[in-house]
């Protein structure tokens, strides 16, 4: 059974405690999240020895979380996860406009997403339930959207996260989990020789500004195909034109099924599953990471030195009608589950 607890992590400027909910396994792995950003902080894994280590970035303290150069290190990230062209979008006739913060683009949710709220937390489910209001036109979303992420971590170490979400009025929502891996351990060097494998066919181009062209594009005879396990490193410096726009991967995967990726470690013999019920994946080979930030280990994280598999939506599905819908509508609950199971190998 896992055992629950929560301590102060960290106090904001106007004296907001921020908790940290830990849940541990029988083992002793044990994952760590925060109410600020209802962020992951810490992931604590066996390796093939037995030996736990840490395989997220993250900071020690609430000031690295803070600090706008966090690239939202383990972040639940909404309203909108990725990117939205020209920071708006049409719906049933009406144009929204979202507050921008990459150039002309919405990433992320905006300037201020949910990475950058306050969640109250609740034991629910054997796990912890993180819970945030987001009133009407919040960086310019229509709609109150109240949200729920729910985090449980098991003895067979499956970190399941449920979303929900529910409106007052229509409006667009894809909410996801930004957390960086590193299963040599967090603050080890690069995951160029990670194996992995994703579960796609198809991926969606992106233009300059990084955002889909529109086109689905078959992964075969491109550095882009996983269907077997490649080093993420392989292919990183092929002359690619998508990995130059991208500075390596930075690309959504159409998935194929529910068992989205597979991504094996030969150092540590770690390896983690991702099964998802969304339709697209994320795979940012952690190219913006530059040496600036110093993680929970006091060591610096360099370009390479994590990955993230973030399940979601498309990217700008909102101006994209051809994409699967990201619509919520009154009376309707938006749900999205994935399990991260993290295993060993010989
Ligand atoms: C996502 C985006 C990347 C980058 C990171 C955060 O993965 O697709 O382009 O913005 O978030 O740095």
């Amino acid at each position: 059974m896992t055992s629950i607890d929560s301590t102060p992590f960290g106090e904001l400027p106007d004296g907001t405690v921020i908790e940290k909910w830990t849940l541990t396994a029988a083992s002793g792995a044990a994952v760590s999240i925060l109410t600020w950003g209802a962020t992951i902080q810490s992931v604590l894994v066996p390796d093939r020895d037995g030996t736990l280590g840490n395989v997220t970035l993250g900071f020690a303290g609430l000031a690295g979380y803070l600090d706008p150069a966090n690239p939202y290190f383990g972040s639940t990230i909404g309203r909108y996860g990725n990117r939205i062209a020209g920071g708006t979008f049409t719906l049933d006739g009406q144009t929204h406009k979202i507050s921008q913060n990459e150039g002309q683009t919405a990433l992320h949710g905006g300037v201020r997403g949910f990475d950058k709220r306050v969640w109250s937390a609740a034991r629910a489910d054997g796990g912890v339930r993180m819970s945030y209001t987001s009133p009407d036109g919040e960086e310019g979303f229509p709609g109150t959207l109240e949200t729920s992420v729910t985090f449980t971590f098991d003895d067979e170490h499956r970190l399941r996260i449920d979303y929900r979400a529910t409106t007052d009025r229509a409006t667009v929502v894809s909410l996801t989990n930004h957390a960086y891996w590193n299963l040599t351990g967090e603050g080890t060097g690069t995951i160029n020789d990670h194996l992995l494998r994703i579960n796609a066919e198809h991926y969606t181009p992106i233009d300059e500004d990084l955002i889909p062209t529109g086109a689905v594009t078959p992964v075969a005879g491109t550095p882009f195909d996983f269907r077997d396990f490649h080093p993420i490193g392989a292919r990183l410096r092929d002359a690619d034109q998508q990995l130059g726009y991208g500075l390596g991967y930075d690309h959504n995967y159409v998935l194929a099924g529910r068992e989205a990726a597979v991504v094996r470690d030969p150092r540590s013999g770690r390896q983690l599953t991702i099964e998802t019920t969304e339709p697209g994946l994320q795979f940012y080979s952690g190219n913006f990471l530059d040496g600036k930030l110093r993680g929970v280990s006091g060591r610096q994280y360099r370009q390479g030195d994590a990955f993230a598999l973030e399940t979601q939506h498309f990217p700008d599905s909102p101006n994209r009608p051809d994409f699967p819908s990201t619509v919520l509508r009154p009376g309707d609950t938006y749900g999205s589950t994935t399990i991260h199971t993290f295993t060993t190998f010989a």
